[in-house]
């Protein structure tokens, strides 16, 4: 990555304006140059709106005039990190009129952007990309990947002792009535991961605005489905996990050929999970499931006793950016003792260059991150150490592919396994 001078300015003839609830027509107008859709803007400004005002700009002519561009960021306050949670600023809403592209708004709004997680004290900011090769040059590492499936109705699974214990309930998901059970399995279920490590990139839904934009369900997004179920599967009386999904309907001339939706599913342990899935695979007129945003090692694709029977397609998941390379490396754990030195390149945040030491014991805290003069054993730009954050791709993988200079071959190993974590990094919805 070739360095620019910080923070790169917009053209002359434009400039930075906050947003307020005021501008949700024009922004919501942007948003359908950048996203194109078939919803009118009349009918968006009726649905809940994401965004936390007080984070999110505009770019427009110095004259005044549209809005040009936009985005915002959303405040995870604690967004789980290997062995921890920290601050993170989940960059969203990117969007630059197609007339106004190409002129380097979205390089000033980055460096607006990393500017702001500075002052704001975030070390870390993540997004999901639209396109995967928008993001690398600003020092974003592809961190996660997840598993779209489709399994067929009564697909097998392995039998999982206390499955049998648990009792279905099928309702209309309804914010009211199951958004607290709903967030707080979530949360549950990421904290209990791995037998309590955790899964990283697994965020909350922390503010209420992205809470009520997650629960909305406008038909103009069901795609030809039902409104949005909830299968919630208990144990002695107590939740243990949930799916929200749709169905839709199908019929040909052999028979019922439709097809279950699952939007999200969390479940507290593999009996639970094995319960729900059960259910899901076996509800009448369906002939398939489809689920997105799993974990690469989520429970269902190792409960299939014939695994070739889903098809699965890997995509990025969460990107990651270190905007304070210190403070991100002292925020986790490790998966192993460390003791090693990395040169760092970062073309923007100019404090994150140079080469850190990172010393710390196995799974515990402590972790001392400073800056050293002794050589580095590897080098690398802050866009892989971004991708390695989260420990769900591996620095001998990185190395592999040259993006990593190993200097000092005798310390990869161990850092690679450090720097890994035993739950693999996901996120179950797009932030
Ligand atoms: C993607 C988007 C934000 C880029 O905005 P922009 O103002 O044209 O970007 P810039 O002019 O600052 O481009 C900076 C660099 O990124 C590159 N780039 C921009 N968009 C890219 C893309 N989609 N794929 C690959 N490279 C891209 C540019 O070529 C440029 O490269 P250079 O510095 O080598 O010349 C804009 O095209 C857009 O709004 N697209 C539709 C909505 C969208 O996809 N948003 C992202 C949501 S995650």
């Amino acid at each position: 990555m070739t360095s620019t001078s910080f923070p790169r300015a917009l053209p002359d003839d434009l400039h930075h304006v906050r947003l307020s609830a005021d501008d949700l027509p024009a922004v919501l107008e942007l948003d359908t140059w950048t996203f194109p859709g078939t919803v009118p803007v009349e009918e968006l400004a009726g649905w809940p709106f994401p965004l936390t005002w007080e984070r999110t700009w505009g770019v427009q002519g110095t004259g005044g005039g549209p809005l040009l561009a936009m985005h915002g960021s959303y405040p995870f306050g604690a967004f789980p990190v290997p062995g921890g949670t920290l601050a993170v600023s989940g960059l969203t809403w990117v969007g630059v009129h197609p007339q106004a592209r190409r002129r380097g708004i979205l390089s000033a709004m980055i460096d607006r952007h990393l500017t702001d997680c500075v002052e704001r004290g975030e070390s870390v900011s993540a997004l999901f990309a639209a396109e995967a090769a928008i993001y690398g040059r600003f020092g974003y590492g592809s961190a996660a990947d997840d598993v779209k499936v489709t399994v067929p109705r009564k697909a097998d699974l392995h039998d999982v002792p206390g499955s049998a214990e648990h009792t279905v309930r099928i309702e209309l998901a309804d914010q009211a009535r199951h958004g607290t059970i709903v967030e707080q399995l979530h949360r549950e279920a990421g904290a209990q991961a791995g037998g309590g490590l955790g899964r990283p990139g697994w965020p909350t839904r922390e503010t209420p605005e992205l809470q009520a934009a997650f629960w909305s369900d406008p038909p103009a997004w069901r795609n030809g489905g039902e409104s949005l179920r909830i299968l919630l599967v208990e144990r002695d009386g107590r939740p243990r996990g949930y799916a929200l999904f749709r169905r839709k309907s199908n019929w040909e001339d052999a028979g019922p050929r439709g097809s279950v939706h699952v939007r999200e599913v969390a479940a507290l342990d593999a009996a639970a999970a094995h319960a729900l899935w059960s259910r899901l695979l076996d509800l009448d007129h369906m002939a398939t499931v489809h689920a997105g945003l799993l974990a690469p090692d989520d429970a269902l694709l190792g409960l299939l006793v014939d695994s070739r029977a889903a098809q699965r397609r890997l995509t990025d998941n969460v990107w990651v950016r270190l905007v304070d390379v210190a403070g991100a490396l002292g925020g986790r754990r490790y998966a192993g003792d460390v003791d090693v030195t990395i040169a760092v390149h970062d073309g923007r945040l100019e404090a994150n260059t140079g080469t850190w030491r990172v010393r710390a014991r196995a799974f515990e805290g402590d972790v001392q991150v400073e800056r050293t003069q002794e050589p580095a054993a590897l080098a690398m730009d802050v866009r892989e150490l971004g991708a390695a954050y989260l420990g769900g791709r591996t620095l001998t993988a990185l190395a592999a592919t040259g993006l990593v200079e190993v200097r000092d071959p005798a310390a990869l190993a161990a850092a690679s396994t450090a720097f890994s974590w035993p739950v693999a990094p996901v996120s179950s919805w797009v932030f």
